[in-house]
């Protein structure tokens, strides 16, 4: 889900979440693919179909897919273009003549794209230059190799030509015009998911089902994603808000969009009915706990296990839970990468932000915590989201999992937060300084720099969102 934002909100939201019981499960075919479209403005030009709106808010009309100022055909040609703006600078830099085919160049890609793969459960993994390396296909590709890695094509007899039209749909449905949430993200939080499931703990116990479950799950856990965090939906009456009643509403979406793409591909039609359907009610019960606001219901119960021992993972509702932990950390693992992959990530999530509160202020509205340019900065955003939602989380899994990886992420972790923290520093010393240099030209050097934000004004757990 939207993992950064919503950790703002109050606990007394997050109880009466959890004891209203947010999640229907309506499996309806008709439901499924009804929301697919709704969700999806190529399907809806296709076929003339166009939702009814009745409120009369006018931001109810923000087609979220030209939030990000391109259009559906533009992208696809800025996507092309800048592989070939790639291709001509890194052709510049090894100094290869201009001259040589196309081609030859695809098969130094793809050659260094199954190069990469060979070391596909490394912690250090560059997903970036594998997106590159694969012509921004990584979410295909990545997927597709760890479903073959493990054999799930002969184990559960699935179709090939369905499979990959399941995959390539998967990954034209993230939104490529989002900074943050879009296939790339996806296809790092599957390779990560990867990297838990080696662990010895899972890796001995884990089931081929689990295995299969954990892996899609994972690269569909932000399907369609509107590059926006459910506060606004709510406040724009986006009828996704209306459709899951204000709660969960991009996990419920993400889910539906998943189970709306099995659907359409039959990529599990030969299984029998019962079968296919505990495979989406788990997909969705593993997507719906990347909730954010509800981490500390999840965290509080895994604490419970580990103080009491009692996790036994040769129950499968034990086994499930494990797995929903591990998509968790998946999806929030950007902290504990090396500081080179983390750095990238942390400044895409807060360009996401800053361009929702950007829509915010045109539109007048109130710009969401964190979302204001003005006042934040990738820092201090990266300072609090360590402090109060990461650390907590990876401390409890280094419990369950005490291994060199769960030390490497915890050391990647503080090694990250003290660079953010220094730089921070230098920041406020710099625009300090500028201030002092001012002070006899500009009677009072003016207001305090907005940027130079302390650590003592992080923004707190408990602030009102
Ligand atoms: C990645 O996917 C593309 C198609 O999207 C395919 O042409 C290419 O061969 C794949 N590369 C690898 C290394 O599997
Ligand atoms: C969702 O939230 C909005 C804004 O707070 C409110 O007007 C609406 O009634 C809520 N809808 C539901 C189903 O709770
Ligand atoms: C598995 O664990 C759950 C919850 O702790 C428990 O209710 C259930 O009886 C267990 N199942 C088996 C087969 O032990
Ligand atoms: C200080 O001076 C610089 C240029 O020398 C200027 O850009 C900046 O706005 C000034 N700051 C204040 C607070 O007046
Ligand atoms: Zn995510």
């Amino acid at each position: 889900g939207c993992v950064y934002l919503s950790w703002l909100i109050v606990p007394a939201v997050i109880i009466s979440w959890l004891t209203r019981g947010a999640i229907s499960y309506d499996s309806s075919d008709q439901t499924a693919l009804y929301i697919r479209m709704l969700g999806d403005v190529r399907v809806r030009s296709q076929v003339g179909f166009e939702p009814e709106r009745r409120s009369s808010h006018p931001y109810l009309c923000i087609d979220f897919r030209t939030l990000h100022s391109n259009s559906e055909p533009e992208r696809r040609i800025q996507r092309l273009l800048s592989f070939q703006r790639y291709l001509h600078s890194s052709r510049l830099l090894r100094g290869i003549p201009q001259q040589i085919p196309l081609h030859i160049l695809d098969e130094d890609y793809t050659g260094q794209a199954r190069c990469m793969l060979e070391k596909v459960g490394h912690w250090n993994f560059d997903i970036f230059l594998f997106d590159k390396f694969t012509n921004g296909n990584s979410l295909i590709n990545l997927t597709f190799h760890l479903l073959n890695q493990y054999g799930m094509v002969e184990l559960f007899q699935l179709d090939m030509v369905k499979l990959w039209r399941f995959l390539v749909m998967v990954q034209e449905d993230y939104h490529s015009d989002n900074p943050y949430h879009n296939a790339v993200h996806a296809a790092d939080v599957t390779q990560a998911m990867y990297c838990y499931m080696q662990e010895p703990m899972l890796a001995k116990s884990l089931t081929s089902f689990d295995i299969l479950l954990g892996l899609l799950a994972a690269a569909t856990h932000d399907l369609d994603h509107p590059g926006v965090n459910q506060p606004f939906l709510i406040k724009t009456d986006h009828y996704l808000a209306t459709l899951y009643r204000n709660t969960s509403v991009l996990e419920n979406h993400h889910w539906k969009s998943a189970v709306g793409l099995l659907r359409e591909t039959g990529l599990f039609s030969h299984w029998p009915a019962e079968d296919s359907l505990n495979m989406e009610r788990e997909l969705g019960s593993l997507i719906l706990a990347t909730d954010i606001s509800r981490q500390n219901d999840y965290l509080s119960r895994f604490r419970q296990h580990l103080d009491q021992e009692s996790l036994c993972l040769s129950n499968g509702s034990h086994r499930h839970f494990i797995l929903q932990m591990a998509l968790k950390c998946a999806d929030i693992c950007n902290p504990c990468r090396p500081w080179e992959l983390s750095k990238q990530w942390s400044e895409k999530v807060t360009e996401e932000f800053f361009q929702q509160g950007d829509v915010e202020k045109k539109h007048k509205l109130e710009v969401s915590p964190l979302c204001d340019r003005e006042i934040n900065s990738v820092g201090n955003i990266q300072i609090g989201f360590m402090t109060y939602v990461a650390e907590p989380l990876f401390a409890e899994w280094a419990r369950f999992s005490d291994t060199r990886l769960s030390q490497t992420m915890l050391g990647h972790m503080r090694l990250n937060k003290a660079s953010w923290g220094s730089l921070q520093q230098e920041q406020t010393l710099t625009s300090e300084e500028a201030e002092t240099s001012n002070a006899s030209t500009s009677r009072e050097g003016a207001a305090a720099a907005p940027r130079g934000t302390s650590s003592k004004e992080i923004p707190q757990g408990s602030r009102e969102s």
